[in-house]
């Protein structure tokens, strides 16, 4: 198994992994197209095809170095991110925004600490994951991006409408398949330590567990290090409320707001702040039957701007639903203009004073820089296991930029990332040897090429997907 071992590490696995297994003759065809060889082939499908493994060795050796890759076309898959919507819904603004990480580090010192950044690095990555998730380039980010909501996920078989998915459908997990067709909707982690027990049901009292069962029961991922729990929980307990100026310490609403938000302010102070206590978020960290097919926990009011449909199945699109459904299950009475009163205070109570940030190609090489900076530690402490993981995760970061680069216009940006995929392998290819002066020698040539690609990643943004115009071009074509 050596040699395999050792030719194993392909330069953008995921990708090249799913081609093995749908259809070797895809694989001989892309191997005849320029491409990294020795980093070829996978773990996983040397098992199935073990018998034709040799072969496959030495005819994919025998194709000249390029720095090309096997990654099977953006224009042919789609964006992988916009596998996770529903066809035909695909916005342009969806996938050239995303929503705004709001950090307590951020607001507190601008200085994330090692496991926050760890954590943030884990939260972006599909390897955090396993199984068909992991597979499709899913990660904790793409549900919960930077935190928030995307409530545009849709995925055919696990969800009924945007927002929703059925975490315990077996296309995650076989084994934690429940048998029951049951759609949630995708909860926002903003805030994350102030609103305890976790779960739509409020199964799961600490954020530790529930982050470990995210990825061994539901997403069938392998038991994860415990670094990498501890670097998620302590990433998502960085998750602050968004800002709200109607809003002030402890909750209390702020004299702004609209005369009707205000006499709407009263009626909630006399009729649901005995679970939404104001206080605490909102919440009463208990879980009641409310009328929606079981006992939910009481979930934070913060941040509804962003987090619509809402309920525990998305069964209500708007917030003056979910007044008109308390109304009748507390048989309130209301007129006409108290809903209207108390849906322009949730409304107030709800918003999100921070406009969702631009994706761009700057932004995501940013990252990659920030990410690189991990590298150092496990290097110098000689934890070989630790910097592979880093080095995967970080591969897989380049990658979704890559996929953004067409593949003749852009060559030259998509070989420089190429390069840098390849680098960082062979630098950790050195730390697997015990090399580990030289792999740290090489990571700081490494982050000086990271930063002239980025050079070129910026020149190359107004013609790439990066662009709003170039992508809406993209997808009308696609479409
Ligand atoms: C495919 C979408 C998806 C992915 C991927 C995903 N989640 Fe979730 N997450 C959900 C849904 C849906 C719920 C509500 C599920 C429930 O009630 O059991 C949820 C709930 C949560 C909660 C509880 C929130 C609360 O207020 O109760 C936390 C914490 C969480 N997820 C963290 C994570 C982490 C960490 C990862 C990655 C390891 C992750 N999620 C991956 C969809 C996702
Ligand atoms: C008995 C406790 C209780 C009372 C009283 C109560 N709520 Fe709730 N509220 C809950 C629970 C539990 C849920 C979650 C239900 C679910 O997810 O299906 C919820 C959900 C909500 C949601 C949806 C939040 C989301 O993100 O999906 C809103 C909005 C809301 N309540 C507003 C109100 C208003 C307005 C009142 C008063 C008219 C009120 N609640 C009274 C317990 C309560």
């Amino acid at each position: 198994m050596p040699v395999v071992r050792r030719v194993y590490r392909c330069t953008f696995r995921a990708d090249v992994l799913s081609v093995f297994s749908e259809n070797i003759k895809k694989a001989f065809e892309l191997a005849r197209s320029p491409i990294r060889l020795r980093h070829v082939i996978a773990r996983v499908q040397l098992s199935t095809h073990w018998k034709i493994a040799p072969i496959f060795i030495v005819l994919l050796a025998a194709i000249p170095v390029r720095a090309q890759t096997t990654v099977v076309e953006a224009a042919e898959k789609g964006l992988s991110i916009s596998r996770w919507a529903q066809s035909g819904s695909i916005s342009t603004r969806a996938l050239t925004t995303e929503p705004t990480e709001r950090l307590r580090v951020i607001t507190r010192s601008g200085k994330a600490s090692y496991l926050v950044k760890l954590g943030r690095l884990a939260f972006r990555s599909p390897l955090t994951l396993g199984g068909n998730a992991r597979r499709l380039g899913l990660s904790c980010n793409t549900c919960h991006p930077g935190g928030a909501v995307n409530a545009r996920f849709f995925f055919q078989t696990v969800s009924d409408r945007p927002g929703n998915l059925d975490v315990s459908h077996r296309l995650w997990n076989p084994k934690g398949d429940d048998g029951l067709a049951n759609p949630t909707n995708i909860p926002s982690l903003r805030g994350i330590r102030w609103t305890a027990p976790y779960g739509r049901d409020g199964r799961i009292s600490s954020l530790d567990e529930f982050t470990r069962n995210v990825i061994v029961n539901e997403f069938a991922g392998r038991e994860p290090d415990s670094l990498i729990v501890d670097a998620l929980v302590a990433y998502q307990r960085e998750f602050e409320f968004p800002p709200n100026a109607n809003i002030q310490e402890l909750g209390k609403p702020s004299a702004g707001m609209s005369s009707a938000a205000i006499r709407g302010a009263k009626l909630f102070q006399q009729d649901c702040a005995s679970c939404h206590i104001p206080s605490s978020a909102y919440l009463d960290g208990r879980s009641h039957d409310v009328g929606t097919s079981g006992y939910f926990d009481t979930p934070t009011l913060r941040g509804l701007a962003e987090s619509a449909p809402y309920l525990n199945d998305g069964r209500a699109a708007d917030l003056l639903s979910v007044v008109a459904h308390f109304d009748q299950l507390l048989e309130l009475g209301y007129q006409e203009t108290q809903r209207a009163d108390m849906t322009e205070f949730l409304e107030a109570l709800g918003a999100v004073d921070l406009p969702p940030g631009p994706v761009t190609a700057r932004r995501a090489m940013d990252r990659i820089n920030e990410f690189a900076t991990l590298l150092r530690k496990p290097i110098e402490e000689e934890e070989f296991h630790l910097a592979e993981r880093i080095g995967d995760m970080l591969r897989m970061e380049l990658m979704s930029i890559h996929e953004r680069f067409h593949l003749t216009e852009h060559a030259t940006q998509r070989g420089a990332l190429v390069v840098l995929s390849i680098r960082l392998g062979e630098l950790i290819e050195n730390a697997r040897a015990g090399k580990y002066e030289s792999a740290l020698r090489e990571l700081a040539a490494w982050r000086d090429q990271g930063k002239a690609a980025e050079v070129l990643l910026s020149a190359g943004a107004a013609t790439s997907l990066y662009d709003p115009e170039t992508l809406q071009a993209t997808i009308a074509e696609a479409e």
